[in-house]
């Protein structure tokens, strides 16, 4: 049997059109302006957006070993509630992805408990310690999409060259967390106005782009895909801009955090503005929006981070980084970039969807006849206020809260299967 999704809005070519489309078999099989029912399972979306699922290439599912922070189940559930069918998970578990057993461990439970695709990814060193290399070969034959140290910097230049030579061989990309210790080490928030006045010790930007320039010669040298993890410094975005006018394949990322909020809006010692890279300065803000307008930055992503309400009450100082993104990503970069005018609808969605398919060669991210059915339904119109206790996700650590937004996911499709729907506007849909 099919499903028959009536009077969804897609874009085509930039503009909103009404479509019905027709799932068989798991595939987008037809697209048009009427399609008969034949006795298919109808959903009628009485005119609500129709995206291709979103995919993000950077959460933490916390699983194995942080169960308390987050699981497979939960963080794949808050992902279906904000619209994503695929997300990326990094390998800063207990024990470490750092080999093949945990791999098939994460594939395993995803495949039992998760309700959206999960695509794991190795770590460069073993316990991401920095000192010697994983067995990449073996990680890719189980399954990672790429690899990473993410939740640190790959400290040794060396370590980072043989990291990327061996990546290289084997087709994976580097995707890297930038952070030089010797200038981050002990800091909690960006070092600028607000670590200044509340006497805490910043973060330059310098710590972020001084990996970011040196990993670009070393991308140059070995030839890999070389991916920027959550760049957050006007200095890093000038560097991926420059390295793409060389031709090198060095590509990038961006949290909406980042493009929303700066170190001037953290309102007092709240450890839910704290992440690592941190919340930077107006200057740094837009540059990152330059960089995402102009290509220099190639995907959005949440770095979806949850910590237990213990750990974040901590205070700023020392409290983990990290903030929860996956449930309010697309309404927040809807309503305050769409909506506030600084991008097009589509240009945000493709940033979500088909670029990051395109750039780690994944099959997804396409609204089109042929392409599996991945899709995420949109209510562009109803205001919702952010509501962490309505999270799906165990980590309610957001910024957000009370934050008036529109755009908000209403069901999502993996493979054919609807995996969420937000039920009372389904109702009257
Ligand atoms: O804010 C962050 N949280 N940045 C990281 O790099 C790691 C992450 C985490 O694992 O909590
Ligand atoms: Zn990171
Ligand atoms: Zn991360």
């Amino acid at each position: 049997m099919g499903i028959l999704i009536k009077n969804g809005k897609i874009l085509d070519n930039g503009e909103l059109v009404q479509r019905d489309i027709l799932i068989i078999d798991n595939v987008i099989s037809k697209i048009a302006e009427q399609i008969e029912d034949q006795g298919y399972k109808e959903i009628d979306v009485k005119g609500k957006l129709v995206s291709a699922g979103f995919i993000d290439m950077h959460v933490h599912l916390r699983e194995p070993g942080f169960e308390a922070k987050e699981t497979i189940a939960t963080g794949t559930a808050a992902a279906a509630r904000g619209g994503y069918t695929a997300v990326a998970c990094m390998p800063n578990t207990k024990p470490v992805t750092d080999r093949v057993e945990v791999v098939k461990y994460i594939k395993d439970k995803a495949a039992k408990e998760g309700v959206v695709r999960v695509l794991p990814i190795g770590s460069i060193t073993l316990r991401e310690l920095g000192d010697e290399l994983t067995d990449m070969a073996a990680m890719k034959e189980a399954g990672i999409v790429g690899v990473s140290d993410d939740g640190v910097g790959v400290q040794s230049s060396r370590m980072m060259k043989e990291g990327m030579k061996r990546a290289a061989e084997l087709g994976l990309p580097v995707i890297a967390h930038c952070e030089d210790d010797t200038l981050a080490k002990g800091g909690s928030v960006h070092e600028g106005i607000f670590a200044e006045k509340n006497g805490l010790k910043g973060i330059p930007n310098e710590a972020e782009s001084i990996h970011v320039a040196r990993d670009i010669m070393l991308a140059e040298a070995t030839g890999v895909h070389y991916h920027v993890c959550h760049i957050s410094a006007e200095q890093s975005v000038r560097h991926v801009r420059y390295a793409k006018q060389l031709g090198l394949k060095v590509t990038s990322e961006v949290c909406p955090h980042h493009l929303l909020l700066t170190d001037e809006d953290i309102p007092s010692l709240d450890s839910n503005y704290k992440m690592n890279p941190p919340l930077r300065s107006k200057k740094d803000r837009e540059a990152l929006i330059q960089g995402l307008k102009d290509g220099t930055i190639d995907i959005i992503v949440t770095d979806h981070a949850p910590h237990t309400e213990e750990e974040k009450k901590k205070g700023m100082a020392l409290a983990p980084f990290g903030i929860v993104g996956l449930e309010t990503a697309f309404p927040l970069l809807y309503t305050h970039l769409v909506l506030g005018g600084e991008f097009t609808l589509e240009e945000i969605i493709e940033k979500m969807t088909r670029k990051p398919a395109e750039l780690f060669g994944l099959p997804w991210g396409r609204l089109e006849e042929g392409a599996e059915a991945d899709l995420t339904i949109i209510d562009l119109e109803t205001e919702r206020e952010v509501n962490p206790q309505e999270f799906a996700s165990k980590g309610k650590n957001t910024p957000f809260t009370g934050w008036k937004l529109k755009g908000w996911p209403v069901m999502t499709v993996v493979a054919g299967s609807v995996v969420w729907k937000r039920d009372e506007v389904l109702k009257t849909v």
